[in-house]
């Protein structure tokens, strides 16, 4: 598309990017699809514009109204930047705990912030509730519900799906994500398995999450805690049901330190924290079934969103990482043996 109608024309369609260091290093083609450039600055953007486009269709927005969500953040930039090319407002109720850097973009764009103190789901207080809450109670407002309004799903069944397969012409080994609605898996998963049953599909999870244990065990628990933001998630929400999963890799903190001052320093690109989870999975992926593949995963957002945190020699050290990277042979080492580590197991939502 070369000329928009409005600002939210411009989300999607972004590139696709062969990873030089980890494809030499591998001996199969890892891709990065680059979702940082969506005008918003992450993927989440393309939930943003159909959510909000499909409530237009079904009536249930209208110029003038508020839109409300719950939100770690990218989804409420998203929304605050669609919400305005649509003559709507946008009010973000956000954990206190997430990176400034987002809390300051919402605000930018014109977005009002309503900052929540992070509880677990089931206190009324999280935000989850907070925002359905005010939906509930003012007429004027209209709860995108990112989790369970499959729109989501859909952004990525219509459009991310369909450019991935176009730009890797139709070959693709394997498909690497990670999930914190479901709503990137869901729906590039979906749309891929109908291209091509054999895709693989890898859902990479991080620490403090239970989507891993879900799948091996069908219970969510989780074991410590992650710096990354807006992945992982406790309970099984409609946009994740949409997946097709054969695989799961559980990866720590540590190795994001690594993998993001590796490409940082070999190809250029910095990657935001839950990028690279999503790289160290491709590479685990990668390794672990042997080289000639073709696999793609994303940037899911801009890595100056991760300034404060993946970046910040304090924060690593105040949380036990250490800000040094491991030795990238250490690391495919370690990758190359994951083992039983690596959970395969077919899982479906919708059947
Ligand atoms: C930085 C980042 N990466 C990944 C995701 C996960 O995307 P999805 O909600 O489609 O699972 C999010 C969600 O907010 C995010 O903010």
């Amino acid at each position: 598309m070369l000329v928009g109608q409005r600002m939210s024309d411009l989300i999607g369609q972004t590139d696709l990017l062969r990873i030089p260091s980890l494809s030499a290093l591998s001996g199969s083609d890892i891709y990065l699809k680059c979702e940082f450039q969506n005008p918003g600055g992450s993927i989440k953007d393309r939930a943003a514009k159909q959510l909000i486009e499909d409530a237009f269709e079904r009536g249930e927005l209208k110029p003038g109204m508020t839109v409300v969500e719950g939100t770690a953040g990218n989804t409420g930039i998203g929304l605050a930047l669609v919400a305005k090319s649509y003559g709507l407002k946008m009010l973000a109720v956000m954990p206190n705990d997430q990176a400034p850097e987002k809390e300051r973009m919402i605000a930018l764009h014109g977005g009002e912030l309503m900052a929540v103190d992070p509880v677990p789901f089931k206190n009324p207080n999280h935000f989850y509730h907070t925002a359905r809450r005010i939906a509930e109670e003012r007429s004027d407002c209209w709860w995108a519900n990112q989790f369970e309004n499959t729109s989501n799903a859909r952004a990525h069944y219509l459009h991310t799906g369909p450019e991935i397969w176009q730009q890797m012409e139709g070959r693709i080994d394997t498909f690497v994500s990670v999930a914190g609605t479901g709503g990137t898996l869901g729906g590039n998963s979906k749309f891929f398995k109908e291209q091509d049953a054999n895709i693989d599909v890898w859902l990479a999870d991080p620490d403090g999450s239970g989507i891993y244990q879900f799948l091996k065990s069908g219970e969510y628990v989780a074991n410590g805690g992650s710096m990354t933001e807006g992945i992982g998630i406790m309970r099984l929400v409609d946009n994740f049901r949409q997946a097709s999963i054969d695989h799961a890799v559980n990866l720590p903190d540590q190795d994001l330190v690594t993998l993001s001052r590796y490409l940082r320093e070999q190809d250029g690109i910095v990657l935001g924290s839950s990028s690279a989870l999503n790289v160290a999975a491709a590479l685990a992926a990668a390794l672990h079934k042997g080289p000639g593949q073709r696999i793609v995963t994303f940037a899911c957002d801009l890595g100056e969103r991760s300034a404060s945190k993946l970046y910040n020699e304090a924060y690593l050290k105040g949380r036990g990482l250490n800000p040094e990277p491991e030795p990238i042979e250490q690391l495919c080492e370690r990758y190359a043996n994951l083992g039983d580590n690596v959970l395969a197991k077919k899982w479906c939502g919708l059947e």
